[in-house]
Formats: C-alpha cells, sequence, structure tokens
C-alpha cells in the first residue's frame, strides 16, 4: 500500500546538517524508508496518483529530508512515457565533472521548499558518480542534463546545502551566451 512520506521543511535544521556515511549491511528500516521514496517520487510523476495523493511532483530526495543524517540519496527519472529508472546512491561522491555548466532554465525545485525560488543554479553539465547499493556493492553512474542536476542537487543534501544557496543574489539568471539552459 502507498504511504506518503513525510518530508522535512527548509526551516528544519536537520537538513542544514552534514550526513554520515553509512556502513554495511543496512538496517532494514533503511531499506523499507528507500523503497517508499521510489514509490513516493515515481507517483509524484504521475499525474492521476500526484491528485490522488496530493502530491508534490519531484524526482529526488536524500535521506536527511526524511530526517535522518545518513549519506543515502534516490532518484527516479522518468526515461520515457510512464517509465521509470531508480538511482538508489549510498555514500555518493563525485569523482569526476565536465568543465561544462548547465542551468535548469526553468529554476530548481525541491520537495523540502515550499515556495517558489527564482534564479538559475550552475550545474556541472556532466558528473560521474560512485558510490554503494543497498547491498553494499560499488556502483559507478554517469549522469548528464536533467540527471546531472538532480544528483548534484541531492548530494548538496548531504552536505546542508539548498539549492537556493547557489543561487548568486547579484546575478539570479543568465542567458544562453553565458551558460547552456536546458
Ligand atoms: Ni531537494
Amino acid at each position: 500500500m502507498f504511504k506518503k512520506l513525510n518530508i522535512l521543511d527548509e526551516k528544519d535544521k536537520r537538513l542544514r546538517m552534514t550526513s554520515d556515511e553509512v556502513t554495511f549491511p543496512i538496517p532494514v528500516e533503511y531499506k523499507k524508508l528507500i523503497q517508499q521514496a521510489i514509490d513516493h517520487l515515481t507517483y509524484s510523476q504521475i499525474e492521476e496518483y500526484e491528485k490522488k495523493y496530493n502530491l508534490r511532483p519531484g524526482m529526488g530526495l536524500a535521506f536527511p529530508q526524511l530526517g535522518i543524517n545518513k549519506r543515502i540519496i534516490i532518484i527516479v527519472e522518468e526515461v520515457d512515457d510512464g517509465v521509470f529508472e531508480n538511482y538508489v546512491v549510498i555514500n555518493p561522491k563525485i569523482v569526476s565533472n565536465s568543465v561544462e555548466m548547465i542551468a535548469a532554465e526553468a529554476g530548481e525545485g525541491c520537495l523540502s521548499v515550499n515556495r517558489e525560488v527564482e534564479g538559475h543554479v550552475l550545474r556541472y553539465a556532466r558528473v560521474t558518480v560512485e558510490g554503494y547499493d543497498e547491498e553494499g556493492n560499488q556502483i559507478k553512474i554517469r549522469a548528464r542534463e536533467d540527471l546531472s542536476i538532480a544528483f548534484q542537487h541531492e548530494i548538496d543534501h548531504l552536505n546542508g546545502i539548498l539549492f537556493f544557496d547557489r543561487i548568486d543574489k547579484n546575478k539570479k539568471f543568465y542567458t544562453e551566451d553565458e551558460i547552456r539552459l536546458i
């Protein structure tokens, strides 16, 4: 049965903490929470369920947003109409990045930030992320475009950083000549 997640609001101090590394095996309750997060993120991107359960659409979550300061991130990307790919990365680390920077043209959103925040967030166009799956196997993911932004956004959460921290107050918006907007 679908259970809506309890997601912390930006004012909660736990979102500003640096999260701890995870050791293996991970507790059963973490696994349950991971599955719940996958379901929540998937449903939030399907209109029917989004309405039915009154969900805000989102493609990523980090454990601190659930009140647990551990280095676990979950991303659900719609790769095709109604087709979703899940990424669960434990102790994720960006091991390489492109020189090229991009920004989401419409700005970024966050399930912990319940208001509109204007401004472009500069992100690497491509990143390679290393970490572990739920069983403790080492994994490596190459992400580009939206997915690259999602990884950087979620890994920021593990370091107590929210996306609007990265918006330049003196220059909120960039033009296509300055940065590639996606
Ligand atoms: Ni977020």
